[in-house]
């Protein structure tokens, strides 16, 4: 920072970080920190003793003081006699690059307020919190310095509330599933007055849709994954609930420690929700000296066939992970312009009951009939990623054994990206998925594959939290329902909403591998005649599948489907062509869990990439195209539902055309029950 701009920074901060006004009995001092533009403040202080914030957006309660602190297993309860001890302001502008992402530049402009307490009589702990103030929300968080009275510690539950001031509308998934501790659930709504325990992205609108709000978590280290779990339809206040070890205990730590971020991000609309960058400005900047290698990249795999039973991961007569199946697909990819090719159950471990064998895996042994390393010389030869496949079944301590040795083969083979997968209920011997062991396991997986230069897609993974920005070869992961659940899911498939529910809530937290792209949407070669209605398959138009490229963000994005199933399919180019990093992106407009249109501008070209998709109501929408260059010619190639296309009945008729159009143009969408848009826009010369 250069000195005249620092010396600017301070006296607006001395602006923005200021005493309000008198306090009413009882209550100490406040402190405010405002955001940049002034429109969100943070108000803190101590009220009978307990350290509380509040939120306020153009001078508009949002969060009425809620209380800050921790419950200790063997100590006691620190929160209820704490003064201020002190406080310090700064203030931060800067602009950082990504190494790919939905925005190639990021801002990272906030004011902060750290605010110090200590207990007013023994054992007279201490510990900071931190908040930070952006335009887009805000982000808090504790720092607990090393003392005599707090050394070594169990967390039973941090006791950091969200009082809603608005009985707002949530969109949720449930965090208390016993039997299935992942993230794969359909989204549910309802006033936050009736929320009993969900995951975040906890993605809520005020009643009279003027505010949006988003509770999640930035930098989860060393720490449990929170939770949030509602007010017992009793009043409005969240509470954060962390996902325990085994005994219940949620977190094990000692002094000097921080707690990751719990950030709240602000939207005066639905679409301005997206791209959404708090989290990745709370993370520390990349600690990898070199990114050259990490590319983003479309990619085919021996998948889809073992989700519609036309191959097996286990040996056998239907093995999909054959070298010659794998040459065939890396023939394909090479053919297409498709970066990578996955593939699963090459390695030993699958056959039998894979879920309960979990310690069977290995890493490194293949079976007979796949040849890693004559696989990694032709994927090699024919310039594509390979993408490695780790199925742990959640048998963590097998995996950890492992991971060096198998990351350091693959290294040596010249193949640098991995697929895990913790397809389990409990990890690691009964541990959550999501607890502190968790989460220490899954950072030490990203950091062991940053070590040998292995890019990373998660599936079953903790939730994003922003992980990313300091290890951006942690690329994508699932983390969600995905397009698996359209082959073999209870339900029939994802309803036509899902994915304009994960846009607005999941897709918040970072990208995620859903794997779009299906064509054979009856599953006909899976099935041997096309499937009912009432068994599962993708409740979407073809058209919709393409839509998915643009619309839901991943870097590694994969072409789901069989490779015949491509073949001789006029719609797929929109596949071979469709970007996966972006410079810019715009969400044009968007309803939670009815529509959302996005555009995207390619990294490092010129085109740009249109997305829209619906619910299974069909709808119309007048796009204008101002975003693009004023004073140049483009060609759109429009990937639209036919006139009769409707998810259900005929989700195959797709309408392809061309047209020119500049900056003053306006698109005119017409999608069709549970259909959707694609629109590749390219400079006309
Ligand atoms: C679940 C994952 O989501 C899927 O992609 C994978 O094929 C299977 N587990 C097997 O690992
Ligand atoms: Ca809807």
């Amino acid at each position: 920072m250069d000195i005249r701009f620092r010396q600017m920074v301070i006296a607006l901060t001395a602006f923005a970080v200021s005493r309000a006004a008198v306090a009413p009995a009882q209550t100490q001092s406040q402190f405010k920190v405002a955001s940049p533009d002034a429109r969100t403040e943070v108000l803190v202080g101590t009220t009978g003793g307990r350290l509380v914030y509040s939120v306020r957006r153009d001078g508009r309660a949002l969060v009425l003081p809620s209380v800050l602190g921790f419950e200790f297993r063997g100590a006691p309860t620190l929160r209820d006699s704490l003064r201020v001890t002190g406080t310090s302001t700064n203030s931060y502008d800067s602009t950082w690059t990504q190494p790919w992402g939905e925005v190639a530049r990021v801002r990272d402009h906030h004011n902060e307020l750290r605010v110090s307490v200590a207990e007013t009589s023994a054992p007279e702990r201490k510990f900071d919190v931190v908040f930070r103030a952006f335009n887009d929300g805000l982000g808090f968080r504790y720092e607990v310095p090393a003392q005599p009275s707090l050394g070594t510690f169990e967390i039973q539950e941090e006791l950091t509330e969200f009082a809603l001031a608005d009985d707002a509308k949530a969109w949720w998934i449930p965090s208390n599933r016993p039997r299935l501790d992942r993230s794969e659930m359909l989204y549910s709504s309802s006033p936050v007055s009736l929320i009993d325990s969900v995951q975040t992205p906890l993605t809520m609108a005020t009643r009279d849709d003027k505010t949006y709000l988003v509770i999640h978590e930035a930098n989860l280290v060393d720490y449990a994954r929170m939770n949030i779990r509602g007010g017992r339809m009793e009043n409005r206040t969240l509470h954060v609930a962390l996902a325990p070890w085994v005994d219940g205990v949620k977190v094990r730590g000692h002094t000097p420690f921080v707690t990751p971020w719990r950030t709240i991000q602000i939207a005066d609309r639905a679409a301005d929700l997206a791209p959404s960058v708090i989290g990745l400005n709370l993370n520390p900047p990349s600690v990898l000296p070199n990114t050259d290698w990490i590319k983003p990249m479309k990619f085919v795999g021996i998948w889809w066939g073992m989700h519609i039973n036309t191959m097996t991961w286990s040996s056998g007569p239907k093995h999909g992970a054959t070298t010659a199946n794998a040459k065939r697909y890396i023939d394909f990819a090479a053919a297409n312009g498709i970066g990578g090719v996955l593939v699963e159950g090459w390695n030993t471990g699958w056959d039998g009951d894979w879920i309960n064998n979990r310690n069977a895996f290995s890493f490194t042994k293949a079976y007979p009939d796949y040849d890693l390393a004559e696989v990694a010389r032709y994927a090699h030869s024919k310039g594509i990623h390979l993408i490695v496949h780790n199925e742990t079944s959640g048998g963590i301590e097998n995996y950890e054994r492992q991971l060096d040795s198998a990351f350091a083969l693959y290294h040596s083979l010249g193949l640098d990206a991995v697929k895990t997968g913790y397809v389990t209920d409990t990890a690691g011997g009964g541990q959550s998925h999501h607890g502190q062991y968790m989460v220490n396991h899954y950072r030490r997986v990203i950091e062991t594959a940053a070590k040998y230069g292995i890019m990373l897609d998660v599936h079953e993974p903790i939730h994003d939290t922003g992980e990313r920005r300091t290890y951006p070869n942690m690329m994508s992961r699932e983390g969600a329902r995905g397009q698996e659940y359209n082959a073999w899911g209870a339900e029939g498939g994802n309803p036509p909403e899902h994915e304009t529910n994960l846009f607005f809530t999941r897709m918040l937290a970072g990208p995620m591998d859903f794997t779009p792209g299906i064509f054979d949407i009856f599953i006909e070669r899976g099935t041997g005649r096309p499937r009912r209605l009432d068994e599962s398959r993708p409740r979407t138009t073809l058209a919709k599948q393409l839509a998915l490229y643009v619309v839901l963000y991943s870097p590694v994005q994969m072409a789901a489907d069989l490779p015949e199933n491509y073949d001789k399919q006029p719609a797929f180019q929109f596949i071979r062509d469709v970007a996966v990093d972006w410079d810019t992106t715009r969400v044009i407009d968007g309803r939670i869990g009815d529509y959302v249109i996005v555009a995207r501008k390619q990294r490092g070209g010129r085109e740009w990439f249109l997305g829209a998709i619906t619910d299974e109501e069909a709808r119309t929408f007048d796009v204008p195209l101002s975003f693009l260059t004023k004073g140049e010619r483009y060609v759109a190639e429009i990937y639209a539902d036919g006139p009769t296309a409707n998810w259900a009945t005929n989700p195959l008729a797709v309408a392809i055309s061309k047209r020119t159009v500049t900056s003053a143009s306006t698109l005119h969408l017409v999608l069709a029950p549970g259909g959707g848009q694609a629109i590749r826009i390219r400079p006309a010369r």
